[in-house]
C-alpha cells in the first residue's frame, strides 16, 4: 500500500490532509465455529489491512468514499439511517451508529477508505473495514476505548445493522493481532493470550476463488443447530449456557437424545475447541507435528461433522499434504469457499505456493491466488511525517 499516494488521493477529493487509521484481516489457525458457541479461537491478524483516511468537515454530515466502487455517500450524522443499505458503506454506517450509541460525540468527517484484504475471500474484510473506520471515528471524535471494547461494538454493529449474526473473532484479532503471533481467545471471557509463532513458520493462505451461496444462510442455520444442542443438553445439567459448556464426556452420555445432524455438530465444537487449546500448548511446547494432526482434524471435522466445506476447499488441502515444507493445512473461516491456511516452513514457502496453485489448477480448472504472509500487528494509526 502506498500511503503518500493515498493521503494525496484524500488531499485531492476532500481538499484537506487526513490522518490515516489501518486494520488488519485474519486468518483463523484453528477454533472454527467455536467463537458463537463461546469457545476458543486462535487466529493471526494478517499483512492485508483496510485503511481509512479521515478529516473534519464544518458540518455534521459523513461523507464516505472508496476509489475501488462507484458510489459516494453522505449522510446526517444526526439522522443516521435506521436500515442497513445494502451496500459497503453499511460497515461504517453501522459503527458510527454504535458510537453514537454509546455516547461518543462524533463530528462532521470525509472518509476515504481503500482496502487491500480480498473480498468474499473469508478473510475479514468486512471486520478490517468496521475496525478501521471505528478507530478513525474515535480518532476524530478525540475519543479512546479499550481495544476489547472496539472489538465487541464492531461485532454488534455486523450484528445490529449489517444483519450478520457473527461471533467476536475477527474484530478482535483485527484489534488485538500482534506480529509473530496467533491469539488465543476465550470467547465467552475475551482473556486471551498471545502465541508465537515461529519465526520459521510462513503462513500460505490458498484462496479457492469460490465463494458457494450457501455461505450466509447456512452459517444461520449452524447456529440455530447448536443453540438447539443447547436446548436439549441444558435439559440434564443447569449449567449448560453454551456448547462450551458441555464435555466431551456429557455428549457421550446424551447422545441419544439428540438427531443424528444435532449430535454431529454438537460433536464438532465440542472437540474443535479441545484441539484449539491443544493446538496452543503445542505451538509452546514446539511441537509442530502435533499442531499439524490437529490443523487435519479440525478440517476432516469441519468437512464431516459440521459440513461447511465444499469440493474446492478439500482438494486444496489434500493438495498440500506431500509438499516439502507442509506442517498443517485445513479451510479456515465460516466455509463453502474460500481459503485455506497452511503453515509451510520458510524455505519451502514460495514452492509450496507454485505447486499447490499447479495441483489445485489441474483438479479444479481454476486459478488459485496463493498469499505468503506472516502475523501482523492489531489496528494502529500511521504516522505520516
Ligand atoms: C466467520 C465469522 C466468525 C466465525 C467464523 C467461523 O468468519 O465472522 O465470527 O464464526 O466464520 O469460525
Amino acid at each position: 500500500m502506498n500511503i503518500s499516494a493515498f493521503v494525496d488521493d484524500f488531499e485531492n477529493f476532500f481538499g484537506t490532509r487526513p490522518r490515516i487509521f489501518r486494520a488488519p484481516g485474519r486468518v483463523n489457525l484453528i477454533g472454527e465455529h467455536t467463537d458463537y458457541n463461546d469457545g476458543f479461537v486462535m487466529p493471526a491478524a494478517i499483512a492485508f489491512s483496510t485503511y481509512v483516511a479521515v478529516a473534519p468537515r464544518d458540518d455534521r454530515q459523513i461523507a464516505i468514499h472508496s476509489r475501488q466502487f462507484p458510489d459516494q455517500f453522505l449522510f446526517d450524522l444526526d439522522n443516521l439511517p435506521r436500515q442497513r443499505t445494502g451496500t459497503w458503506c453499511d460497515y461504517t454506517l453501522g459503527v458510527a451508529r454504535e458510537l453514537i450509541a454509546r455516547g461518543v460525540k462524533l463530528p462532521g468527517a470525509n472518509v476515504l477508505v481503500r482496502g487491500e484484504v480480498p473480498i468474499g475471500a473469508g478473510l475479514s474484510s468486512s471486520a478490517s473495514l468496521e475496525v478501521a473506520s471505528a478507530f478513525a471515528l474515535l480518532g476524530q471524535a478525540a475519543s479512546t476505548l479499550p481495544r476489547p471494547e472496539v472489538a465487541k461494538l464492531c461485532r454488534q454493529a455486523e450484528n445490529n445493522f449489517v444483519g450478520a449474526r457473527v461471533g467476536i473473532m475477527d474484530q478482535f484479532v483485527s484489534c488485538m493481532g500482534k506480529a509473530g503471533h496467533a491469539i488465543l481467545l476465550d470467547c465467552r471471557t475475551l482473556q486471551y493470550e498471545a502465541v508465537p509463532i515461529p519465526a520459521e513458520i510462513q503462513l500460505v493462505i490458498c484462496n479457492t476463488m469460490v465463494k458457494h451461496d450457501l455461505a450466509t444462510g447456512t452459517y444461520n442455520t449452524r447456529r440455530a443447530e447448536c443453540e438447539e444442542g443447547v436446548r436439549i443438553l441444558a435439559k440434564s445439567s443447569p449449567a449448560i449456557h453454551a456448547l462450551r459448556d458441555v464435555s466431551a464426556d456429557l455428549l457421550q452420555r446424551h447422545e441419544r437424545e439428540l438427531s443424528p445432524i444435532i449430535s454431529k455438530r454438537c460433536s464438532h465444537v465440542i472437540y474443535e475447541n479441545q484441539r484449539t487449546i491443544d493446538a496452543a500448548r503445542a505451538f509452546s511446547s514446539g511441537n509442530l507435528t502435533r499442531v499439524g494432526e490437529l490443523m487435519a482434524a479440525s478440517h476432516c471435522s469441519l468437512r464431516d461433522l459440521y459440513e461447511v466445506s465444499c469440493r474446492e476447499l478439500d482438494v486444496m488441502v489434500e493438495a498440500a499434504q506431500d509438499l516439502p515444507g507442509f506442517i498443517g493445512g485445513r479451510m479456515t473461516g465460516g466455509g463453502f469457499g474460500g481459503c485455506t491456511i497452511n503453515l509451510v516452513r520458510e524455505e519451502n514457502a514460495e514452492d509450496f505456493a507454485a505447486q499447490i496453485a499447479d495441483r489445485y489448477q489441474a483438479a479444479t480448472g481454476i486459478d488459485p491466488q496463493v498469499y505468503i504472509r506472516s502475523a501482523e500487528d492489531g489496528a494502529q494509526e500511521l504516522c505520516l511525517t
